[in-house]
């Protein structure tokens, strides 16, 4: 039997629902894929610490990830331990060592995606004839369960993106719809979201609007081929809202949401930013409620999409990531990063005053 060993860097939220996820499906993956798929080893930061899933008896469980960079018989690493600069080392250096790598890490994918996707470059180019090239996913990166990344690097190739409009944080947005439809406080309903696990571990980063202008910056790349730096984007938070604006909106038929806007509003030139917006109640985005996220695509021939679905959670996330580890086993080419456009053809304009 051919197969896939996997070495897995973090064994948390999203970790452990990946352990899960290909252990309840063993057998259905082998018969996908035509491979076994097997996770040979496992880094964590505390070995000491108790865990809420079931590790295989196989799996070597350590707490040095070097462990597996080092492991020949990996194929491919899963990296979901978070941060910027460790984690850029496990991604660049199992690439370089000829690793495939799937990650559900966004700071990582907005600061340094350019940089990974150069490193899969340079490795596929130096392979020899007949050698697979290495792949590189990160489906979980934005929006956790919704299979946005692969619509966008997919379904747009033919296609002219002309805005892109998204609820993308589900800790802002629960706590948006519980300040409207409930009318709890802004501190209430932060309190609320941080207990359901929704808020960063830094919640600043939630109600400043930071981390869905992260995602922000990774959809531009895919919808526009423009890379930005992040703090380019206008960038307001919910932290000044309170109950009364929510009157206010629903007097006008509406209600307030944070969304990431990124448009193209020339034939060159595309603007954007994050801010709390008015939507009236006939938009498809002001019925998104609580943790759901929603991204919005407006594009020449297929008008207007809208994918919607769970964007953070063990499971939501923990299934982005196995999507791409089944699609790494079943040795698909590597998406294509870009709609028609291609990259450089289009320039980032910040149309606003305040950043
Ligand atoms: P988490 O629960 O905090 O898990 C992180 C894991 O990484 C832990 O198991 C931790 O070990 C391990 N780790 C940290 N530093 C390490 C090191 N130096 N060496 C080895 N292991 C190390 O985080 P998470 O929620 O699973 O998130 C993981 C990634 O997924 C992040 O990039 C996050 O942005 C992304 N993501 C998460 C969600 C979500 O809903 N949770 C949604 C979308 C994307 P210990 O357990 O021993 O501390
Ligand atoms: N804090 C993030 C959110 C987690 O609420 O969307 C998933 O990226």
């Amino acid at each position: 039997q051919a197969t896939e060993t996997l070495g897995i860097v973090g064994g948390g939220t999203v970790g452990g629902g990946i352990v899960e996820i290909l252990e309840k499906n063993r057998d259905l993956f082998t018969k996908m894929t035509g491979k076994e798929i097997n996770v040979a080893r496992l880094a964590v930061r505390d070995l000491g610490k108790a865990r809420d899933f079931d590790t295989p008896a196989t799996t070597v469980v350590s707490d040095n990830f070097e462990d597996i960079l080092v492991d020949g018989s990996i194929d491919t690493v899963v990296e979901v331990m978070g941060g910027t600069s460790l984690a850029k080392d496990v991604v660049i250096k199992s690439l370089k060592s000829g690793k495939n790598v799937v990650t559900a890490n966004k700071a990582l994918i907005a600061d340094c995606l350019v940089e990974i996707e150069n490193t899969v470059n340079e490795v596929n180019a130096n392979r020899a004839e007949g050698e697979k090239p290495v792949e590189f996913r990160y489906e979980a990166a934005v929006c956790g369960g919704i299979p946005i990344i692969s619509s966008l690097q997919g379904d747009f190739v033919g296609d002219e993106i002309t805005m892109c409009t998204g609820i993308i944080n589900g800790c802002t947005n629960y706590m948006l719809t519980e300040m409207d439809k409930n009318g709890l406080s802004y501190d209430e309903s932060l309190q609320g979201a941080s207990e359901l696990g929704y808020a960063e571990a830094d919640p600043t980063l939630d109600v400043g609007g930071f981390d869905a202008r992260s995602k922000l910056k990774i959809l531009m790349r895919l919808a526009f081929g423009i890379d930005v730096e992040e703090d380019e984007i206008s960038c307001k938070g919910i932290p000044e809202l309170t109950k009364e604006d929510f009157e206010y909106a629903a007097m006008l038929g509406g209600t307030i949401k944070l969304t990431g806007v990124a448009k193209k509003i020339s034939d060159s030139d595309v603007a954007a930013f994050v801010s709390p917006t008015y939507l009236d109640n006939s938009d498809t985005l002001a019925s998104i409620s609580g943790a759901t996220n929603a991204v919005e695509i407006q594009s020449k021939n297929l008008v207007r999409s809208t994918y919607t679905g769970q964007g953070a959670g063990r499971y939501p996330t923990a299934n982005s990531c196995i999507n791409d580890i089944i699609k790494v086993a079943r040795g698909d080419i590597n998406p294509l990063p870009f709609n028609s456009k291609g990259p450089g053809t289009l320039k980032f304009v910040n149309d606003f005053k305040s950043k």
